[in-house]
């Protein structure tokens, strides 16, 4: 990324009061996990992720979703963060009031170090009952996959957010909420294809937030950006922190 960095975004991370960031997987992809909209690799390439994560296809077959999913899962928990998640640890500690918002269910913001995360989408590791939605802290891996919950038998699913099913109720109220309040919104590596979490970046512009996108790509929130930066977010996310603050948190294992 040869741009360099315009004083006005420099002097809107420093001087932020309020600062939200949305990602999405182009964050994880420099930790080698795909992005939701990359061909799918391996013995999953001929399976659509968007006909996967499903509650329909679930039903339809339990095993093929409990089995991509725990291949997520295992990928998820061999990568480690990158120099992008690292970035936001440090802009975290730098602003006065931060708020992560994560389309991902990776988890790597929070191995980073990240506090303040709002998952929209869930989270891997986190395992719920089927029928009733209440999560479970355990079950008894007797090879039976899916598993069943011990106490009511039920059939037990990822707690993840499935197409067609509803976010969150108070993460995305309060993502709603940061998004209103915020005066610097940063949408990193999304495709802003899935609403409602491609619409905060907008809420916030028009609460008068200066927005900023970081994203190899266009996406249809590059025209109401007021920074686009085309490059990859471990590369630019360090190179920002860095002019703003002088410093970021490099890896730590
Ligand atoms: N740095 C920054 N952005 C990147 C990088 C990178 N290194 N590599 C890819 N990208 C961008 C791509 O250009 C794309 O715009 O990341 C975006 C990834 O888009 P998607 O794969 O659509 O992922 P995401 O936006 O998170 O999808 C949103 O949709 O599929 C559902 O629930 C799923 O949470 C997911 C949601």
């Amino acid at each position: 990324m040869t741009k360099t960095i315009p004083a006005e975004v420099v002097e809107h991370l420093r001087n932020a009061v309020r600062v939200a960031v949305l990602t999405g997987a182009g964050v994880s992809a420099e930790s080698g996990l795909p992005t939701f909209r990359q061909a799918q690799t391996g013995l999953w390439s001929h399976y659509d992720p968007t006909e996967l994560a499903t509650p329909e296809a679930f039903l339809r077959n339990p095993r093929l979703v409990w089995d991509w999913y725990a291949y997520r899962r295992r990928m998820a928990r061999e990568a480690h963060p990158n120099p992008a998640h690292y970035a936001l640890v440090t802009l975290e500690q730098h602003a006065a009031n931060f708020t992560l918002i994560t389309q991902n269910i990776d988890g790597l913001h929070r191995r980073a170090g990240s506090q303040s995360i709002l998952e929209l989408h869930g989270n891997l590791e986190r395992i719920r009952r089927f029928d009733s939605g209440t999560d479970v802290e355990t079950w008894d891996d007797d090879g039976q996959t899916p598993p069943r919950c011990p106490q009511t038998g039920e059939l037990l699913r990822p707690s993840v957010v499935w197409f067609g099913e509803a976010l969150p109720q108070q993460e995305l109220r309060m993502a709603y909420s940061v998004a209103e309040q915020s005066d610097l919104f940063l949408a990193v590596g999304t495709s802003a294809l899935v609403q409602p979490a491609a619409s905060l970046p907008l809420i916030a512009k028009r609460a008068g937030a200066y927005v900023i996108e970081i994203n190899p790509e266009e996406t249809s929130l590059s025209v109401i950006a007021d920074c686009c930066f085309r490059g990859k977010a471990g590369v630019v996310l360090p190179i920002l922190v860095r002019q703003a603050f002088g410093e970021t948190e490099e890896a730590v294992g």
